[in-house]
């Protein structure tokens, strides 16, 4: 028996960075959102009782999302005990850094590909029916630049992100005639995410953010007003796919830094790991 009578947003992937801010910014609007991410108990509470302080709705669930089952399970219980999910964000990234093949083991690769890409197959598997029965439903996809563009020692994270964007194109194909939006949103930069690039970098984190200049990266809150602005569109102009990137940014398909022309001083090589 639903608990809620509000629209449901599922978050698979919610730590302060992306997934926390869009839940937020669709709690705002009046949906109950329901976050799941892996292991920061803390945090995801930490995230729920922010959306509730601000006046929404929201609950939270740990899972580990590379274990098959439970993102079955938790589509299942959220469509059973919290309410018909009208929006679902993957937003589970497979980044490693840059490695080597020699130093990317099979089981690294394989767990990228579980995360990058079978989960969000997994995902829709699991909640397109029920939004095929109501006719209307949005899958929100975070992507990286990885899904366009290979770089060097991005062998496992490339592969699962380019099969996670062809996946998107090809779910539209099946379903967008069925009423569901699947927008693939390439996230060409970087983000002020603490539980990703900030444990990544480490102690480096603050320093990186400040190298990279006034508004040189991503702020999830302003990313999350795109993500809001997707799940609204009329089905006359859907968006399938979209890039965006810090103003200063180099684009993904031009590994010349901005400026490098005209001064002469090209380091042709780029930021090719984003
Ligand atoms: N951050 C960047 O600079 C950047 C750049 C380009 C693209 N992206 C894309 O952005 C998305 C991530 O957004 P974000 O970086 O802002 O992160 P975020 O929303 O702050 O957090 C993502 C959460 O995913 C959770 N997660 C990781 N593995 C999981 C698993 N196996 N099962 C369940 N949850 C799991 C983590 O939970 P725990 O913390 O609890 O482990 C993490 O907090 C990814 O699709 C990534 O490709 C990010």
């Amino acid at each position: 028996m639903a608990t809620s009578d509000k629209p449901v947003l599922l978050v698979i992937g919610a730590g302060a960075g992306i997934g926390g801010h869009v839940a937020a910014r669709f709690a705002r609007e009046g949906y109950h959102a329901v976050l799941a991410r892996r292991s920061d108990e803390e945090g995801l509470q930490r995230l729920v009782a922010e959306i509730e302080e601000a006046g929404g709705s929201a609950t939270g669930t740990l899972l580990n999302a590379s274990e098959d089952g439970t993102i079955e399970e938790l589509v299942e219980h959220t469509e059973h005990d919290v309410g018909p999910i009208h929006c679902a964000l993957y937003n589970l990234g497979a980044q490693i850094g840059n490695r080597a093949l020699h130093d990317t083991p099979h089981r690294t690769f394989e767990l990228g590909w579980r995360l990058g890409c079978f989960g969000l197959f997994r995902l829709a598997h699991a909640a397109f029916p029920a939004m095929v029965g109501r006719g209307h439903g949005t899958l929100l996809v975070t992507s990286a630049t990885a899904a366009v563009r290979g770089n060097e020692g991005q062998h496992s994270h490339a592969a699962a992100m380019a099969g996670r964007r062809m996946l998107c194109q090809t779910l539209n194909a099946e379903f967008a005639p069925q009423g569901i939006h699947v927008a693939h949103v390439v996230v060409d930069g970087s983000v002020d995410a603490p539980d990703t690039l900030g444990k990544l970098l480490g102690d480096r984190f603050e320093a990186y953010k400040a190298s990279k200049g006034e508004d040189g990266v991503i702020d999830p809150a302003a990313l999350a007003e795109t993500y809001w602005h997707l799940a609204q569109q009329p089905r006359n102009a859907w968006t399938h796919e979209l890039d965006l990137r810090p103003w200063t940014d180099t684009p993904w398909w031009n590994d010349i830094p901005i400026g490098a022309i005209d001064t002469g001083t090209s380091d042709s090589r780029g930021p090719r790991s984003k």
